[in-house]
């Protein structure tokens, strides 16, 4: 899929207020600083259209990119951030989970994971409930960059083995890495097929 647009739309903490147009979208979750916002900025070839950063939290509201004028990405702010006080992360949790209960028009969630740690409880224990909801996700594995190739492909690879303890198949599931665009084409590629079905 080529990227002809990407306009940051919104940013909000309440599921009633988001874009209302029903265009399909598709929302990136994961732990806090795994790369969500960064592999929005890869995707758009844009530096900062997304706000990273280095420390954890950065991203705290629910935010609308508008792509090619017919599809949105969604950023979300992270879970397990230990130093988000308990009322945040409660306010957090609320609309994490109320925008993937209530959004219909979310067609695919990406659930981000480091490449490097094995599997975590936080992560696995949110995939367990998106199953339990129904909602469908793929996993990206992130920062591919910062592992040989073989030390990444035992990752995954374990990963799989894990997953498979709980799951009948593994979801489908990418490996990225935002500073070497790796995984750009196939991710652009699925949602485009996503997209068009
Ligand atoms: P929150 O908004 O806090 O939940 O974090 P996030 O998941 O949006 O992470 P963000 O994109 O802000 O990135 C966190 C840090 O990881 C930043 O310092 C990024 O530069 C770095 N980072 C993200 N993706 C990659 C990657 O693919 N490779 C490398 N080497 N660093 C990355
Ligand atoms: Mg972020």
């Amino acid at each position: 899929m080529q990227i002809k647009s990407a306009e940051f739309v919104m940013s909000n903490s309440d599921v009633a207020k988001c874009p209302k147009d029903r265009l399909p979208e598709y929302a990136f979750i994961g732990r806090s600083n795994v790369g969500k916002s960064s592999l929005i900025n890869m995707l758009m070839q844009r530096k900062s259209l997304a706000k990273t950063s280095g420390r954890p939290g950065k991203t705290q509201l629910i935010n609308h990119f508008l792509i090619n004028k017919n599809w949105y990405l969604v950023d979300l702010p992270g879970y397990g951030y230990a130093r988000v006080s308990k009322s945040s992360k409660k306010v957090f949790q609320k609309f994490i989970t109320k925008y993937f209960q209530k959004r219909e028009q979310m067609l695919l969630a990406f659930v981000l994971v480091d490449c490097r740690h094995e599997p975590q409880p936080i992560d696995l224990e949110f995939m367990q409930w998106m199953g339990e909801n129904g909602v469908p996700f793929s996993i990206i594995f992130t920062k591919a960059d910062k592992l040989k190739p073989n030390a990444l492909k035992r990752n995954v690879e374990a990963y799989q083995q894990k997953m498979l303890e709980t799951w009948e198949e593994m979801p489908q599931h990418f490996v990225t890495s935002s500073s070497s665009n790796e995984g750009r084409d196939e991710l652009l590629g699925y949602i485009g097929s996503v997209n068009a079905n």
